[in-house]
């Protein structure tokens, strides 16, 4: 299904990595490191993976916004604007500043940070908007918040308090009705229900749903809670150390998950009526700064072969929407 629908978003070996220099020798974290991915319009796609491995990365290289330590290295990133796809890796910050909001929305991580805390929640609105869309006024930017709001069935006087005053999760709420205020193609939400309890996180994620099947765009879901992508996304992509090592509907990565870390993610999660004891990823995620050799994950991997610790795999297309790059499957179909 997710194939017919037109690709908003595309990425060819993107690569961006933090340079850092630690006294006085440069280190290199690479957190985005050679990602591929074709993001559909009308879809949930969700990303996974462990903290660290560099989901928020990712998504701020997704979004265009990449600002020193972290540098572009290598790949493109293409949007599809309007009937055509541009290659916006080159964009001065002028015309990146014109997509946003309006093209692609950004939720970042931890609701607070994106109010203004001496202001109302409507300063932070016309803030927002007015900087994105030159010559609404503020009442025209009052009333398109005030619309989207509504509709959002959020609370009509949230407009007229501080962010101090909501509680986290309302909060949170508000922040994404402002990111989809001017009806973008694209919202990305780094871990939007992290830190909300259970019940709050529930009204955070149907209203993401709720917007996304209304304005039929694109959400990408950066969370490392399985839940929740169990919940919402038509596809996983499963990140480790950088890569996408895994993709498929999210259908399939829960029944049928054939990279040894997507089932390890998998079979760590509690199931209803099963008392037995869940096993989690053994040992630790690799320091991004000094990576294994090969498949990243070989060290902590069951099933490691030799040709694991010197080559990493490339992916290998198991169905129309699940690829993976893992030695065990496919071999032979590898480039
Ligand atoms: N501003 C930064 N400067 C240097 N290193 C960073 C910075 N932000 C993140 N990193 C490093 O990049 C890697 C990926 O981080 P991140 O993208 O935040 O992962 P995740 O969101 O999956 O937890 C980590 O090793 C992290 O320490
Ligand atoms: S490529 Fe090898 S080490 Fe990596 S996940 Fe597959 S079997 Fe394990
Ligand atoms: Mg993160």
């Amino acid at each position: 299904m997710a194939a017919q629908k037109q690709i908003v978003l595309r990425t060819e070996h993107l690569k961006a990595f933090y340079i850092l220099e630690v006294q006085g020798t440069q280190k290199t974290v690479k957190a985005v490191n050679d990602v591929d991915l074709q993001i559909y319009e009308d879809e949930i796609y969700g990303i996974a993976g462990e903290s660290g491995c560099g989901k928020t990365t990712l998504l701020k290289t997704l979004f265009n916004e990449v600002v020193p330590p972290l540098r572009l290295i290598d790949g493109k990133l293409y949007y599809r604007i309007g009937a055509q796809e541009t290659d916006v890796t080159n964009m001065s910050a002028e015309e990146k500043r014109k997509l946003r909001m309006e093209y692609i929305a950004y939720i970042p991580q931890g609701s607070m940070s994106v109010f203004n805390p001496v202001l109302k929640i409507k300063g932070t609105y016309e803030d927002f908007i007015g900087s994105h869309v030159s010559g609404q006024s503020r009442a025209e930017i009052f009333q398109t918040a005030h619309k989207r709001i509504l509709e959002l069935g959020l609370p009509k006087n949230v407009l007229d308090v501080y962010p101090h005053q909501l509680s986290g999760g309302m909060r949170q709420r508000v922040t994404i009705a402002l990111a989809s205020s001017l009806n973008p193609r694209i919202m990305i939400g780094d871990e939007p229900t992290t830190a909300l309890d259970v019940v709050v996180q529930r009204g955070v994620i149907q209203m993401l749903k709720d917007i996304q099947k209304s304005l039929k765009n694109t959400i990408i879901l950066v969370t490392h809670d399985m839940g929740v992508h169990a919940n919402v996304a038509d596809r996983i992509g499963i990140m480790y150390a950088g890569k996408i090592v895994e993709e498929a509907t999210t259908e399939q990565i829960f029944a049928e998950p054939v990279h040894p870390y997507t089932q390890f993610l998998i079979n760590s999660l509690p199931k209803f009526g099963d008392k037995s004891v869940r096993t989690s990823v053994p040992g630790s995620p690799p320091s991004l700064a000094d990576l294994p050799s090969g498949c990243p994950f070989h060290p902590r991997c069951p099933h490691v072969k030799d040709i694991c610790r010197q080559q990493m795999p490339d992916f290998t297309q198991l169905d129309k929407d699940h690829k993976v790059a893992c030695w065990l499957v496919g071999e032979g179909q590898h480039g």
